[in-house]
């Protein structure tokens, strides 16, 4: 039986809040004192964002001690490699936060249907729009190797890291405007990859709704690679 003193984080992860500690398959791991205070922090903001100064002053309790942005981020990433199940996500702007793993429970929806999506040939991605800046909860695949990120690097983020800081683009506020009015879209913007290579993308979003109640649940993305279409077009140009 779980007491309500536990709060489940992750699959066999709890974190108890009486005495601020993490138990995984049943056994406490021995956090360090930062440690521990961090968690019990991000654990309290459960699913909303923590900016890095608050994370500093609780794990200081000095108040006069100047905001080193680095330690914050080291102290983030020893608790990552220390409980790898935690998801804690880095948010634009300085901001972490720890996501639970069961605001996902319809991703456990048929093991069948993620075989299907991730066969596609289509890049696809699949957002949730009732979450804090319509994170990105499922990329296939073809979406990996269309943009050279795994899986795991996309989890938690919204879609606009996609175009980087190009964001002179029409199609980005045409969108912003569809998402808003939860109508489909079809558009072309210029992307990149991991590595920097310039994509160009015709993407389909469309918004999906519960048939039983009509609520917006997700938004579905579908890429298409045009680049080739593109440099064929420009070389046709520059024939005349
Ligand atoms: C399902 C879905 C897929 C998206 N795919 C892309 C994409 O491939 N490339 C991109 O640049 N933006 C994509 N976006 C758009 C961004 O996530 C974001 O909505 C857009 O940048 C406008 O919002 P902003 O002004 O808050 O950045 C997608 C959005 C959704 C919901």
């Amino acid at each position: 039986m779980i007491h309500n003193k536990l709060i489940q984080l992750a699959r066999y992860s709890y974190w108890d809040k009486e005495i601020g500690a993490l138990i995984v398959d049943a056994k406490h791991l021995k956090l360090t004192v930062s440690q521990r205070k961090l968690l019990g922090l991000l654990v309290e903001n459960l699913n909303r964002p923590v900016h890095g100064t608050l994370i500093f002053d609780e794990v200081n309790h000095s108040l006069d001690k100047e905001f080193n942005e680095k330690s914050v981020r080291n102290l983030i990433s020893s608790l990552r490699k220390f409980a790898p199940m935690i998801k804690i996500v880095n948010i634009y702007g300085g901001y972490y936060m720890l996501r639970k793993d069961s605001m996902y429970p319809d991703l456990e929806f048929k093991d069948y249907l993620y075989e299907v999506l991730d066969q596609s040939k289509n890049a696809i991605v699949i957002t949730n729009p009732n979450e804090y800046d319509n994170p990105i909860i499922y990329v296939n695949s073809a979406f990996s190797e269309l943009f050279e990120y795994t899986f795991e690097d996309v989890m938690g983020k919204n879609c606009r890291f996609l175009h980087d800081d190009d964001i002179e683009q029409l199609a980005i506020d045409e969108i912003r405007k569809a998402i808003q009015e939860r109508e489909s879209i079809t558009v072309n913007l210029r992307n990149y990859t991991q590595s920097g290579k310039i994509l160009y993308n015709e993407v389909t979003i469309s918004p999906i709704f519960d048939k039983k109640n009509g609520k917006l649940k997700y938004f579905l993305g579908v890429h298409k690679d045009v680049t080739f279409i593109k440099t064929l077009m420009r070389q046709l140009s520059s024939l005349h």
